[in-house]
């Protein structure tokens, strides 16, 4: 390692004294092996040109995929006092650089302080290099060879791109590709949209190259390790125009041309113009889903939803209720998540939420829908993070002509919850362990235990719940960023709260092997990730995905950078396996930004509670 630092010292000083091709510039790793040096004569023709520099292509390429044959020429005032255009070959120095905005991105090759040699001749042809046909079809699988085979792998953050630097594998790895891609000028035919544009129009797209995790709604589901790096972002159009913001996922666009870059952490296409979108999915909108109460404990419904800093002011109250009503048919038990107390966002002493639920219960029950019971436990002011004052907490809301509480007997915020023989619950309902540190600055789950009513008020039987909404992944790095593999934001806070709660499902199982038990909620983690591997690991519970045969690719309710994905679960016991159903409803993931109600998808299942 010392004598690599000295000898790239030494170079630095010394400008080249021979003709580099562009090839030779980029290397066949990540930084080029001319960083720093002065170079001067390259040759290329120009084809795009940017706001603040001009891109070239090389007149001599060489045969290894590795290197890319173009090179970003840094420098706004170049092609302008130069008369520089589109298909002119020059010849140029300048600075070799590697240039990033922040140190938690890959650097990007760049020819800085650009000098024009010589204009050798104008109105050369400029022609695209069409991904998958001029190219190799991008990886589907893995993005860099220092993940050690898995993008989510536990630890994290065990290496860097600009210090490993390692020999691209285009034909292995995703950053590879679309980095031995750096500077060209690409098509991609028969683009799909596979998100929602971010706040600038950014938007997440595949060509007409092989994918794997295909959905029904042409977005690319995250599947175990498999995390889609055969996707782009589409970056703003270099003609000075906007990318459309209404753009939805699995959205046909009209074919992009544009340059591969490497900016804010992602590799991305520049496009020479606007996205146009031909045409959207049909229908619009989501059935609702098929699963409805058969109003006795052989068929209860259950819902899960994390309603997104609700409050009773929230304009989009309404359209939660809705959505219980109209989507979710109404389930018999509803797990909510963050519900923020009875004055929302406004930071003061306020915990309690009644004002929030109960103005939530009314609005399902003035569209028709049933008049709700509901039941939480406040957390402690402040402590439970979430955006600053809201106290966000889950809750359920319940039918109370069908379902009750066994035994109800509610906790204090910081009453820590026990299951006694018989089983029961010290407090019903009553949160896990917390004043554990394990939670701090999260929610406590909420164990409850309910008896289902049936003819005559008559007890059919007993189940546990518990609701969780787990640590977030706030402060994680970008899938394609320098940390290998990249840091799972609170994967160390999600781990210790999966095996509390997993735990604490151990010890109702502890009393009663046969014990009923539903766990559903916002884990903020996938199913192959540490954290709910050890969920299912302990509790014993099953992941009802899996136990509902939903197809892998279907299994989402989030959209997030390229992946459609699932951060939101339930887990039942051995004992409500048998003719367990289970949909994800997509109405908040198909729909465009303004439309979207919630950034999750809610899910129902239905369960036999009685046998
Ligand atoms: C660059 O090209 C000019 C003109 O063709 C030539 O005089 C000069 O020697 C070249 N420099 C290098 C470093 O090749
Ligand atoms: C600018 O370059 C074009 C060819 O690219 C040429 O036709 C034109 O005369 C040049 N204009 C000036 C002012 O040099
Ligand atoms: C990765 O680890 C290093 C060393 O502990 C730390 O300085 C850096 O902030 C971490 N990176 C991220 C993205 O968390
Ligand atoms: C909610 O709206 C009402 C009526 O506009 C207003 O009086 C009240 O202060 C608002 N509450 C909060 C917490 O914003
Ligand atoms: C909220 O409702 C519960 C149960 O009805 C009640 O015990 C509690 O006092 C209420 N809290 C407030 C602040 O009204």
């Amino acid at each position: 390692m010392a004598t690599l630092v000295r000898l790239v010292g030494l170079a630095a000083s010394v400008a080249v004294s021979t003709a580099l091709t562009i090839a030779e510039i980029n290397g066949n790793k990540f930084l080029s092996p001319y960083n720093g040096q002065t170079v001067a004569n390259v040759t290329g023709i120009v084809t795009a040109k940017g706001p603040d520099g001009i891109w070239i292509r090389s007149t001599q390429p060489d045969r290894d995929a590795r290197t890319s044959e173009s090179l970003y020429v840094f420098g706004a005032k170049f092609a302008t006092a130069n008369n520089i255009t589109v298909g002119d070959a020059i010849s140029v120095g300048g600075k070799v650089s590697e240039y990033r905005s922040s140190k938690a991105y890959v650097y990007l090759t760049e020819l800085a302080s650009p000098t024009l040699e010589e204009k050798l001749s104008s109105g050369n042809q400029v022609k695209a290099l069409v991904i998958g046909k001029d190219t190799t079809d991008p990886p589907t699988q893995q993005f860099s060879s220092l993940d050690g085979g898995d993008v989510f792998a536990v630890p994290n953050n065990v290496s860097l791109i600009s210090v490993a630097n390692p020999v691209l594998q285009p034909k292995k790895y995703g950053m590879d590709f679309w980095e031995s891609l750096s500077g060209e000028l690409v098509t991609v035919r028969k683009p799909t949209a596979i998100n929602k544009p971010n706040n600038f129009g950014d938007t997440w797209v595949i060509g007409d190259w092989k994918v794997t995790g295909r959905n029904g709604r042409d977005g690319l589901t995250q599947d175990g390790k498999d995390a889609n790096p055969e996707t782009i972002i589409i970056g703003s159009p270099l003609d000075g125009t906007s990318n459309p913001s209404t753009t939805k996922l699995g959205d046909s666009l009209e074919e992009i041309t544009g340059i591969v870059t490497q900016a804010f952490g992602f590799y991305r296409i520049l496009p020479t113009t606007a996205l146009k979108v031909k045409k959207s999915q049909n229908p619009a909108l989501p059935s609702a889903t098929k699963l409805q109460s058969d109003g006795q404990c052989s068929g209860l419904t259950f819902g899960a939803y994390n309603v997104e800093n609700l409050s009773p002011n929230s304009t989009h109250l309404p359209a939660i209720a809705a959505h219980i009503v109209d989507y979710l048919r109404s389930p018999d038990l509803v797990f909510l998540q963050e519900v923020q107390d009875d004055n929302g966002p406004i930071n003061d002493a306020v915990v309690s939420a009644n004002l929030t639920l109960s103005t939530l219960a009314a609005a399902i029950a003035s569209i028709g829908g049933p008049q709700y019971a509901f039941t939480d436990v406040d957390p402690v002011d402040d402590k439970d993070g979430g955006a600053p004052g809201g106290n966000i907490r889950t809750a359920y809301f319940y039918k109370p002509s069908l379902i009750r509480l066994f035994k109800p007997n509610a906790g204090g915020s910081l009453d820590a919850n026990a299951v006694l023989p018989g089983p029961s619950l010290k407090f019903n309902p009553g949160r896990i362990d917390p004043t554990n540190e394990a939670w701090t600055a999260s929610r406590k789950p909420l164990v409850a235990q309910w008896e289902v009513l049936g003819k005559k008020g008559k007890s059919e039987g007993v189940f546990f719940t518990v609701n969780v909404h787990f640590g977030s992944k706030g402060g994680s790095s970008s899938i394609q960023g320098d940390v290998r593999p990249p840091v799972n934001g609170g994967v160390e806070d999600r781990q210790a709260q999966a095996e509390l709660t997993a735990n604490f499902i151990k010890s109702i199982f502890a009393q009663d092997k046969h014990a009923r038990v539903i766990t559903a909620g916002d884990f903020n983690e996938f199913i192959s990730v540490a954290p709910l591997q050890t969920f299912v690991d302990i509790s014993g519970l099953n992941d009802l995905d899996a136990v509902a045969g939903i197809k892998p690719s279907e299994r989402y309710t989030y959209l997030f950078d390229m992946q459609a994905q699932q951060l939101d679960h339930m887990f039942v016991s051995d004992s409500l396996k048998k003719k367990a159903k289970y949909e994800h409803v997509h109405i908040n993931t198909w729909v465009d930004k303004a439309a979207q109600i919630s950034d999750h998808d809610p899910s129902v299942a239905k369960l036999d509670v009685c046998s």
